[in-house]
């Protein structure tokens, strides 16, 4: 990948760059500008250099959504001048985009005279605006996409030892080859959230209501490694609201799983502190039920913790904003499925592109 500063000269030329300023929108009002505020050292490099930025950004899945909050949230933040930073629409109303149409590619590229790619978060999507412009302007790599690659490869590229990998929230699926192929580079794969479900039934034990995935994906084979570290002793709700601390064998039926108890959490706290890198993905319980308690605790720890810690994007990231404590790990990934590609494969297309 090539950086922005390789750039010779910015002066007069149009730049199109590709962000991805996906935040969550309530009643017109932007509620969480994290994405936005990483974006904006390059679009101020690439201005005070001269340039002329042209944004590409989607919001939501289909196209539809309005992108005015966004773009009142931006210049509230960056002070840039609207006649430097001018928004294009929202990429997902046009048809190709999501399909990668040359034509759509060629109309992007049309606009500008170099593209940057600074949204690492939808880099695993081959969608016109990330792959497509791409392959037909000069291409470079925004400082945030960079930040991401440079600071998510220390985990698989000569991890620092002890590793210790923190993985919950759900889909299974989606995670069962990070779990592979982190029990291979970690020292120490803690699971919790709704994945520990899986594990724990797969075990023997009890998970009564709690959210489980429905297949296997080979997880009595996992079970035997002794690296994989499942909750000890858990939260759970009763039928009639209430609330109780249980050994993670003693689930009953009509219960439901909505955290990992207290012995893990501090099993999990001396692992956080004893480690010299700290990976994390994904909360620990089910937090919009009040699960969110071990996840807040834990995260406090890290924040202390001497080693490299690094927290792998999603919901884990709408946490550490509200906790106000971003600040205070060595990188906060801005992607959510973008990272859990990244962490798997170790590339993807919106980066391959870009070589
Ligand atoms: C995200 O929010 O993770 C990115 O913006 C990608 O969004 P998508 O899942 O709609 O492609």
């Amino acid at each position: 990948m090539q950086s922005i500063k390789k750039i010779k000269n910015l002066k007069g030329k149009k730049v199109v760059v590709r962000v991805d300023f996906n935040v969550p929108v309530k009643d017109g009002k932007v509620e969480d500008n994290f994405r936005i505020k990483k974006g904006i050292p390059t679009i101020e490099y690439l201005v005070k250099n001269g340039a002329k930025v042209i944004i590409l950004m989607h919001l939501g899945k289909d196209g539809s959504s309005d992108i005015t909050p966004v773009i009142k949230e931006f210049f509230r933040l960056s002070k840039l001048s609207k006649d430097k930073v001018e928004f294009y629409k929202n990429v997902r109303s046009f048809k190709g985009e999501e399909e990668n149409s040359k034509e759509l590619s060629k109309g992007f590229a049309k606009l500008g005279d170099i593209y940057v790619n600074d949204a690492f978060s939808v880099s695993h999507r081959a969608h016109a605006s990330v792959v497509g412009i791409a392959k037909i302007l000069p291409s470079y790599a925004g400082f945030q996409l960079e930040e991401e690659v440079k600071n998510l490869s220390m985990v698989f590229d000569k991890p620092k030892h002890p590793f210790l990998f923190i993985l919950g929230g759900a889909k299974f699926s989606t995670k069962m080859p990070l779990i592979k192929k982190y029990l291979k580079l970690a020292d120490s794969v803690f699971v919790g959230g709704a994945l520990a479900n899986d594990f724990l039934k797969a075990n023997g034990c009890e998970v009564g209501m709690s959210l489980t995935d429905t297949e296997g994906y080979g997880i009595d084979k996992l079970l035997k490694n002794k690296k994989l570290l499942l909750p000890i002793d858990v939260l759970v709700q009763k039928k009639d609201g209430t609330k109780e601390i249980k050994n993670s064998h003693q689930v009953l039926k009509d219960e439901t799983i909505i955290d990992i108890g207290p012995q893990s959490v501090e099993y999990l706290n001396g692992l956080v502190k004893s480690s010299k890198l700290i990976l994390w993905n994904g909360p620990l319980g089910k937090y919009e039920d009040g699960g969110d308690l071990a996840t807040k605790i834990i995260l406090k720890e890290m924040t202390k913790a001497r080693g490299i810690t690094i927290i792998g994007g999603g919901d884990t990231v709408a946490l550490i904003s509200d906790m106000k404590i971003e600040n205070k790990f060595t990188f906060v990934s801005t992607g959510g499925g973008a990272t859990l590609d990244f962490l798997s494969s170790g590339t993807l297309p919106g980066i391959k592109v870009l070589k």
